[in-house]
């Protein structure tokens, strides 16, 4: 057995163009990492590379032995294939999860991934350490995105919760919502959700985050219109400050738990 003492796990993260938001959340992510001791390598690539630029990136982090962890920053610009590039990452250093074994292994009863996505773990892992029980509970997502909707209504359904998806399709999404115990939320669409969609008492996880500016100035609003939100629901995550940086930790607890693996 090999042993991680004096090795810091690394993390190598693939930022394609010039996207405000794509930069900052990486800065984040990278600030965190230094913050516990991860080493973070970023490759920056220009928006008119190509998709063999970018795979080959990949390929050097996959062969690189002190890069334990990898994160492709999404979305990438349309001329390139989020599935080529996501399929190419080892599905071993897969930190954000998105690799297809992994989700199906997510999708599947009784198998287990390697790794769950950030944002879902995060929503998961804010709701037991509220003593929330999932188990049986109604859930509602709202969204069917592959970094979030998704893979966080398949997690729930993990965890034994009833769960109903609703997206830009759905006729009528309030007479749905209103039926949740759990209520979770991830459109980007700032105060979609309204009070009048909520049942009382319930638990609200709001994964949006748009940049928005008003009179106010610019700032970080949420898909659920919390003023309205709070006189209905008995638990709500802020935006900024709920969902968010939990995410990022998960994200350095994947890095670590594929660091280990490694040296098993
Ligand atoms: N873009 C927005 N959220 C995420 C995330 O969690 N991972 C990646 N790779 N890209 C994102």
């Amino acid at each position: 057995m090999k042993s991680l003492i004096g090795k810091a796990p690394g993390l190598g993260v693939v930022l394609v163009g010039e996207r405000k938001d794509s930069r900052s959340f990486v800065r984040v992510k990278k600030q965190a990492c230094e913050e516990v001791g991860i080493t973070s390598v970023v490759v920056e690539l220009p928006e008119d590379c190509t998709e063999g630029e970018v795979l080959e990136v990949v390929s050097a982090l996959n062969h690189k032995e002190s890069i334990h962890g990898i994160l492709v920053q999404l979305p990438l610009p349309c001329h390139l294939s989020e599935q080529k590039i996501l399929n190419a990452v080892n599905v071993e250093k897969d930190v954000d999860g998105f690799h297809p074994v992994n989700i199906g292994n997510l999708a599947m009863t009784g198998r287990e991934p390697l790794f769950i996505p950030c944002a879902s773990r995060g929503c998961i892992e804010v709701l037991h350490r509220y003593g929330v029980e999932i188990t049986g509970k109604k859930v509602v997502v709202i969204g069917r995105s592959n970094i979030t909707g998704l893979p966080t209504s398949l997690l729930l359904q993990k965890h034994h919760a009833t769960v109903s998806v609703v997206h830009a399709f759905t006729k009528n999404p309030e007479e749905i919502t209103r039926e949740a115990d759990i209520l979770v939320s991830d459109v980007g669409v700032p105060n979609m959700v309204r009070g009048h969609w909520l049942k009382p008492g319930v638990v609200v996880i709001d994964m949006g985050s748009t940049l928005v500016t008003d009179s106010k100035g610019s700032h970080v609003t949420g898909d659920v219109c919390y003023e309205e939100a709070i006189l209905k629901a008995s638990l709500i995550t802020p935006v900024p400050g709920g969902v968010g940086p939990v995410t990022i930790s998960m994200l350095l607890y994947n890095t670590v738990e594929a660091a280990k693996r490694a040296y098993q």
